[in-house]
Formats: C-alpha cells, structure tokens, sequence
C-alpha cells in the first residue's frame, strides 16, 4: 500500500491513465526504442486532501540540462509575470534592503523585474539550459534541486528572505515537507511565501485531467497546502484566484501568527467543501469523466479523419502528452504539432511521436482543424490566429469539454 507524500496515510489511486513517457521528454527518432515510461496513477488522501500522484519519475529525468519548457514563450504570461512582481514589490516588500527568493525561476520571468530595480534576488533552478538564459539576463541564479539541505547552504551564503516566490513549481516537486521545512528556516520572521499552481477546483470542475502528467505530482486545494504548512507551524493567510493555467490559486503564507488570516480564505474553504474536494466519490466521478472526454476526443478526430480532413496540432505542451497517450492519438490522427519553441521543433511528441515543426509550417498552409492542445492560452491563441478561422479553418478543443468551435 501506498503512503500519501505529506501525512503518510495510506492512500490508492482513484485513476490510471496508464503507461507515460516523460511529459516535456520531446525525443528523435534515435531515441524512440530507449523511451522511459512509467505509470501514471493519481490518489486523494482522504486525511489530509492532498490529490497525488502514486509514482513520479526521478527529479532528474525530467529536469535537466535539455528540458524543453521556456516560460516566456507567452506573451500573456510576461504580463501575469510582471504584475506578479509588482504586486510583491508593492504590497510586500517593506524592509529597506529586501532579499527576494524565486523556486523555479526558468528563464527569468518574473525575477528580471525585481533584478532590474536593483532588487537582491536569488532563483533557484534545477534546469541548467533554463537557469542559463536567467543568468544571461542579469538574473543570478543557482542551479539546484530545493530542499531541507540546499534551504540550509543558500540561509548560509544569503541570509533569510522577505518573500519566497513560486510559479508552477510547488506542485512538481515530490518531497513538499523538506521544501516547507526549507521555507520555514529560510523566510524571515515578517517574510511571506507566495506561489501558484493549477488549482485542484478547476481541474474538477473543467475534466482538465491533463494537469496531471510527470511534472505535476500534486493537485493543490487550499485545505491540503493548510495541512501541509500547518505540519511546520506555517499558516495560510490569504489567497489570489488567477486565470492562468486554466484556473490556478495563489496562496499567501505566513509563520504561525504573525499576519492575519483573510476571511477570502474561510469562504474557499467553505467553497471547497460544497464541490465536495474532501470525498472521494468526487474522484472517482471525476475519473467516469476523463473516461468520456477520452472516448469523444478520439473519436471526433477518427471521424475527421475519415472524410479525409487535414489536423494539425497546436502547441507541443507537456499538458498534451497525457491528453494524446491516454486517449492514443497518433501521427495516423494528427499530421504534426507547431510549437514555438526551438528545443521542440524537428522531434516527436513524447509516447505517440507525432512529428514537432516549427508554427511557420502551420501558418504556411493552413489545416482544416487544428486541436488546441494549448487550451489554457486560448484567448491569446485565438486573438492571434483569427485569420486561421477566417480561413476556413475550426478549432477542436477538449477543455471543459470535446467541442468543435
Ligand atoms: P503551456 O500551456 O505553458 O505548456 P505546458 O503544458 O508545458 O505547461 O504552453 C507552452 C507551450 O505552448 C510551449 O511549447 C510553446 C507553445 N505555444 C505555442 O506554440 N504558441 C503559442 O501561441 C503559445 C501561447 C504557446
């Protein structure tokens, strides 16, 4: 039997969505017959809520010196980034000499706003092709996995911080008690911790269920990141709802009493409760509805397929691989992915290999369905593909649910 990976009571999956390859593992033909799978299984701890999930490749796999992923590659994402630091800089930042800590900071996003007013920083990012570009943009930057024993290295070099940031980050990393006992020893009395992830509600109520792949190893709600903190004499003392990712929360934490909890997070809590996140019969009524978004992905595009229709994909996201190897979409289904990002371009899709080009072969002809694998940045997508649409061409989205548009 299992354990749950914050409070260790036995936990069991409530889905499989079955063999998976690495979610960013964008690979060369070469390189199709060493391909790493492994079981992708997710579980709720009735105890503590946490959704989890059973197995989670080694750290190193996925994070390494070739990962693929670039967050400024949407533009949409700079802005939510750049308000973000101004939101911290504003709001949080009262001390006169402010020491700022980003996990996972990619490419530097969101840090470059706190390095350029000259702001002492610190990110901290496994991913040395990522860190690097960081690093290039005046973004001082470490190249480390984050925990207990690295929280205790960087408190000796740096000194305790007044805010620790996160983005998408949390979320993928396995042993969350020795980050929070890192955070705990790192943040400064008055500090404040502050980070986002796709929010458990959303991917509920959305059957968003390509959330989970590889990276993502939990699914946050706010009473499990309470627990969690609480087991550290940590407290949750407000939350943000952002748009972003399909519906993520931000949550504000502080040392045990030392800042007022907002009733904002009483009434999610309460929210929480009415969509039932602490029972498990909604996992397993969730569990019937990726069954039947499967089932009607594949077969409106066998269908499209065969009244001899062309479909491309649109944006190779780590998102995508549990999207096409659970439902077993194909090169056979769809002809290739565009994506912008260089890394990806001229490999295949992790698990299904479908072919990545370069987003110039999707504007050069046309498809006559592209499959937004990208969901979560439909309105940027969709304001910048209008002439796509104006040519003809329609739309299939799968997210709240299987749709052509
Ligand atoms: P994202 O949803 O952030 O991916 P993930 O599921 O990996 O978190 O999307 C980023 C990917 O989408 C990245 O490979 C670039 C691609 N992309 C495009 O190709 N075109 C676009 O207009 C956008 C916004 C993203």
């Amino acid at each position: 039997m299992k354990k749950c990976r914050i409070c260790k009571s036995p936990i069991e999956p409530f889905i499989s969505f079955g063999q998976m390859p690495i979610a960013n593992g964008f690979l060369t033909r070469e390189q199709f017959a060493d391909e790493y799978f492994f079981e992708l299984q997710a579980a709720f701890c009735a105890n503590c809520t946490m959704v989890q999930l059973i197995d989670q490749p080694e750290p190193q796999k996925m994070f390494h010196e070739n990962y693929a992923f670039f967050s400024s590659t949407s533009k949409r994402m700079a802005v939510h980034f750049e308000e973000f630091a101004n939101h911290v800089k504003k709001d949080y930042l009262t001390s006169s000499n402010p020491f700022v800590v980003e996990l996972g900071c990619n490419d530097g996003i969101m840090l470059q706003h706190f390095a350029n007013s000259g702001i002492k920083h610190l990110g901290i990012e496994p991913s040395v092709n990522v860190a690097r570009v960081a690093n290039e943009k005046g973004v001082q930057t470490i190249s480390e996995f984050f925990n207990e024993s690295t929280a205790k290295d960087i408190l000796g070099k740096y000194g305790q911080t007044d805010a620790f940031l996160a983005a998408n980050v949390m979320c993928h990393i396995a042993d969350f008690n020795s980050v929070i006992a890192g955070i705990k020893m790192l943040v400064n009395p008055d500090g404040i911790v502050m980070f986002e992830d796709p929010y458990l509600g959303d991917v509920i109520e959305k059957t968003s269920y390509d959330q989970l792949y590889d990276e993502h190893v939990f699914l946050f709600s706010l009473s499990s990141i309470k627990y969690a903190f609480e087991q550290y004499d940590m407290e949750l003392v407000d939350i943000e709802p952002q748009g972003t990712h399909g519906g993520s929360m931000r949550y504000i934490i502080a040392h045990k009493g030392a800042r007022l909890v907002s009733k904002n997070v009483y009434t999610q809590l309460e929210k929480e409760k009415e969509m039932k996140l602490n029972k498990v019969e909604t996992y397993n009524v969730f569990r019937k509805n990726c069954e039947k978004s499967r089932d009607s992905l594949k077969q409106l595009l066998v269908d499209i397929n065969k009244r001899g229709k062309r479909v491309v994909g649109y944006a190779a996201t780590s998102k995508s691989t549990t999207i096409l190897n659970y439902c077993g979409i194909g090169p056979d289904l769809i002809e290739f992915i565009s994506d912008t990002t260089p890394i990806k371009q001229g490999k295949f899709s992790p698990g299904m290999h479908i072919p990545v080009r370069a987003y110039e072969e999707f504007m050069a002809k046309y498809p006559d369905y592209a499959v937004l694998l990208a969901w979560n940045h439909g309105e940027e997508i969709m304001d910048k593909e209008k002439q796509f649409k104006a040519a003809g061409g329609k739309w299939i989205i799968f997210v709240p649910e299987v749709k052509v548009v």
